[in-house]
C-alpha cells in the first residue's frame, strides 16, 4: 500500500480544499485549523456515520447537544481543575517548550531537547483547559473554561435525560461538539489541535455488568472503524497501563491507527469510567444522580462505558487510509479511495470539452443529478486532467457528456477505482448511479 508523506498529504488537503491553516494570511496560529469546501463535506458524513450507527440505529441510545461553556463547578466536580495537566519542560538554551513526557529518555537516563539537545527545566504541570470570563468583569468569580470533553454535558444531563425519556439501563447519551485543549505542542497537521471535534457516548449500565459492556464496546467501535473502510492492517487495540489510566478510569483500551509520521496512534479511547462523574456530581452539585433498578428494588448509581472518538483523528485517518498512488500508461495517478458514504463528490459531471452544443446538456444532465447527489460540474481543461482531479479528491463516478450524447441520449459513468466506463441512457442515469451508490 502507499503511504503518502506529511508533506504530500498537507500539500494535497491545502490544494484540493480539504483543510486550511487557520488565519493563514496573518500567518496562522498553532493547533487551530479551517475546513474547506470538500473538507467540510468529509468531516460532516464521518459525523453523520458515527450519528447514524451510534444513535439512529440503535435501540438504545439518544443523541443531545450541550453547551460549550458550562457551570465551572462542572469542571472542579469531575476532577479536570485539579488533574487535567500534562508535565511541560523549558530548553535552558533554546528556550523551546515541550510536552515533558513526549521526550525520550536517552541512554543517560535523561531528557534533552529534542531541538538543540540542550539542558531542560524541572517539568511542571500545566492545566490544559482554556479559561474566559462571563460578563464584563475579568475576576475569579467569572472565570470559566471552555469544555476540554463533551462527556461532562452528558453527564450533568443524566437526570433530564432519564426523566424525559424514561428510559430503563442499559442505555447511552451520545453528543458531538467541538472541544478545546491547550496542547503544549500541538501537531502533527490535524492530529493534535487546540480546538477539535468529538464524538463521545456515555453507556449507562447496571454497576456489575461494565466488564462485559467494555468488551462489547471496544468490539463494536472497532467494527465501526473497519466499516468506515480503514484497513484491519493498520488498526490495533491497546490497552493503557495503570500509569496511563485518566483519574476516572479501571480500564481503558485505545484503537490506535498506524499513521505514517507517527506510527500507532490513539483515534478513539474506550473507557470504563465506573460511577465516577455520578457520584462526584452528586456530591458537587448536592443533587442525587441514581437509577431505581425495578429489578432488585433499589437505587444504583450507574456505571459508565464511554466510546470517545475525536473527528478531525478520524478525518487524518480514513483520508491517509484510502490514498493511493497508481502507475497509469506511463503516468502516475493519486486517488483516494474512499468509501461512497464518505467521498465529498458522489458523482461529477465532465463535458467533454467547453463546446457550445456539450455544455448546455451537460450542465441539463448537472440539473438533473443535484438533487439526488452531492455533485461537481467541471469543463476546465483537458478531460484527462479533470479525471485525474476527480481521482485524487476521492468522487467514485463521473459523468461525461459528448458529442454521441447531442445523437443518442446517453452518456458515460466512469468508475474512479476500476476506470471502466459504461454507457447509460440519461433517462436511466439518476437510477443507475443511485444502484452504485447503494444509498452514499
Ligand atoms: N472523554 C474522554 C476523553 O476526552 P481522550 O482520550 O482525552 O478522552 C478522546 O480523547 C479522543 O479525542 C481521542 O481518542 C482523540 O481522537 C481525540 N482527541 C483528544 N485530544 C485531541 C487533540 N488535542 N486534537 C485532536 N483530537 C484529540
Amino acid at each position: 500500500m502507499t503511504q503518502p508523506t506529511m508533506e504530500t498529504f498537507v500539500a494535497l488537503c491545502k490544494r484540493r480544499g480539504f483543510v486550511f491553516q487557520s488565519s493563514e494570511i496573518y500567518g496562522g496560529i498553532g493547533g487551530f485549523w479551517d475546513y474547506g469546501p470538500l473538507g467540510i463535506e468529509l468531516k460532516n458524513n464521518i459525523k453523520h456515520n458515527w450519528w447514524r450507527s451510534m444513535v439512529q440505529l440503535r435501540d438504545d441510545v439518544v443523541g443531545i447537544e450541550t453547551s460549550i461553556i458550562m457551570n465551572p463547578r462542572v469542571w472542579e466536580a469531575s476532577g479536570h481543575v485539579a488533574t487535567f495537566a500534562d508535565p511541560m519542560s523549558d530548553c535552558k538554551d533554546c528556550k523551546r517548550r515541550f510536552r515533558t513526557d513526549d521526550i525520550a529518555i536517552n541512554e543517560k537516563g535523561e531528557r534533552r531537547c529534542p531541538e538543540c539537545g540542550g539542558e531542560l527545566t524541572e517539568a511542571r504541570m500545566f492545566n490544559l483547559m482554556f479559561k474566559t470570563f462571563v460578563g464584563p468583569l475579568e475576576d475569579d468569580a467569572s472565570q470559566v473554561y471552555l469544555r476540554p470533553e463533551t462527556a461532562q454535558g452528558m453527564f450533568v444531563n443524566f437526570d433530564n435525560v432519564l426523566t424525559t425519556t424514561r428510559r430503563k439501563l442499559p442505555f447511552g447519551i451520545a453528543q458531538i461538539g467541538r472541544s478545546f485543549r491547550n496542547e503544549i505542542t500541538p501537531g502533527n497537521f490535524i492530529f493534535r489541535d487546540r480546538e477539535f471535534e468529538m464524538m463521545e457516548m456515555e453507556y449507562f449500565v447496571v454497576p456489575g455488568t461494565d466488564p462485559e459492556w467494555h468488551d462489547r464496546w471496544i468490539e463494536e467501535r472497532f467494527n465501526w472503524w473497519l466499516a468506515l473502510g480503514v484497513r484491519k492492517a493498520n488498526l490495533r487495540i491497546r490497552e493503557h497501563t495503570k500509569e496511563q489510566l485518566s483519574h476516572y478510569s479501571t480500564r481503558t483500551a485505545d484503537i490506535e491507527y498506524d499513521f505514517p509520521f507517527a506510527g500507532f496512534s490513539e483515534i478513539e479511547g474506550i473507557a470504563n469510567r465506573t460511577d465516577f462523574d455520578l457520584k462526584k456530581h452528586s456530591e458537587w452539585a448536592g443533587r442525587t444522580l441514581q437509577y431505581f433498578d425495578e429489578a432488585t428494588g433499589q437505587q444504583v448509581v450507574p456505571y459508565v462505558i464511554e466510546p470517545a472518538m475525536g473527528v478531525d483523528r478520524c478525518f487524518l485517518a480514513v483520508l491517509i487510509d484510502s490514498y493511493a498512488e497508481e502507475e497509469v500508461r506511463g503516468e502516475k495517478r493519486v486517488l483516494l479511495r474512499l468509501k461512497p458514504e464518505l467521498a465529498p463528490i458522489k458523482v461529477a459531471i465532465l463535458p467533454l470539452s467547453r463546446n457550445e452544443k456539450l455544455v448546455p446538456t451537460a450542465r441539463k444532465v448537472w440539473d438533473l443529478l443535484r438533487p439526488h447527489f452531492m455533485t461537481q460540474y467541471d469543463d476546465a481543461q483537458s478531460i484527462g486532467r479533470r479525471y485525474r482531479r476527480q481521482d485524487e479528491i476521492g468522487t467514485p463516478y463521473g459523468v461525461t457528456v459528448d458529442f454521441d450524447t447531442l445523437e443518442d441520449d446517453a452518456v458515460t459513468i466512469r468508475d474512479r477505482d476500476s476506470m471502466q466506463q459504461t454507457r447509460v441512457p440519461i433517462a436511466n442515469l439518476v437510477s443507475v448511479l443511485l444502484e452504485k451508490l447503494d444509498g452514499a
